[in-house]
């Protein structure tokens, strides 16, 4: 089944904050399902223009759509995000959960266990969130996010300072959700990650798209001198 969210459209997008571009007349058009990873250096505009998609701050030039829509409730509805620092409820990991399908009056016991299944997590259902690991965590905030099936997820730096463990199990489930039709999006610092799950890679510097490549001719090949600086490890400023 085709995506509704697809093809994304991000038109001449501009934040300004204190008279600085901090995305600057972004263009961008995602059009295929599986795995877009943003890359580039820090203060880019990676977090902002992921913000902006998901419909946490509104950009002050230009236009997103979504499958030929522009932004709305319904469409922010289908997405979920991720961020590199879990926030959870003080209550157990499984009422953490069933919190967002009662939210939503979808809640369903079997939801749950098969989140729970699914991030290895079945085991400490009844814990509290507080006393999980940093892996742990992330891995419920994962499985909450997609608890209410999304066409779109995504990922800011997730998998930051993840343990090994962890991070196989986030990754092994990013790749299957992608190929049940949820597209994602995922900013990484990781090479190593990129070039394990990315389908396309999505370069961003000074707050503008350089170049968005398939990932093999990416690490292979970048297209942008930018890119070849920053893959090359030379600071890029
Ligand atoms: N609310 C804000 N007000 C002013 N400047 C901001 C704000 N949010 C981010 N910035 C600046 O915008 C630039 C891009 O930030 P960000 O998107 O977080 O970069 P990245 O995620 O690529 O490291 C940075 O220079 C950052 O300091
Ligand atoms: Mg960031």
């Amino acid at each position: 089944m085709p995506n509704s969210l697809l093809p994304i459209t991000a038109h001449q997008v501009s934040i300004i904050r204190k008279g600085r571009r901090l995305l600057n007349s972004l263009d961008l058009t995602i059009t295929n399902p599986g795995i877009t990873m943003i890359m580039g250096p820090n203060g880019a505009g990676k977090s902002l223009l992921l913000r902006c998609l998901h419909g946490l701050i509104s950009s002050d030039e230009g236009e997103i759509h979504f499958g030929q829509k522009p932004m709305e409730a319904k469409i922010r509805y289908r997405q979920s995000m991720v961020f590199q620092s879990p926030t959870l409820l003080r209550r157990s990991v499984y009422a953490n959960l069933a919190f967002v399908l009662k939210d939503r009056r979808m809640f369903d016991p079997a939801k749950i266990d098969h989140a729970l299944n699914m991030v290895g997590l079945t085991h400490l259902a009844t814990q509290s969130a507080r006393l999980l690991s940093g892996g742990e965590k992330q891995r419920l905030v994962l499985a909450r996010a997609l608890l209410t099936d999304p066409d779109m997820l995504f990922l800011d730096e997730a998998t930051s300072n993840l343990d090994p463990a962890s991070t196989k199990i986030i990754e092994d489930i990013l790749r299957k959700v992608s190929q049940a039709s949820t597209k994602i999006i995922a900013i990484t610092h990781d090479l190593g990650q990129a070039k394990r799950l990315a389908d396309t890679i999505v370069f961003m510097h000074q707050g503008r798209v350089c170049e968005q490549t398939p990932s093999d001719a990416f690490f292979d090949q970048p297209i942008s001198k930018e890119a070849r600086a920053f893959l090359k490890g030379d600071l890029l400023l």
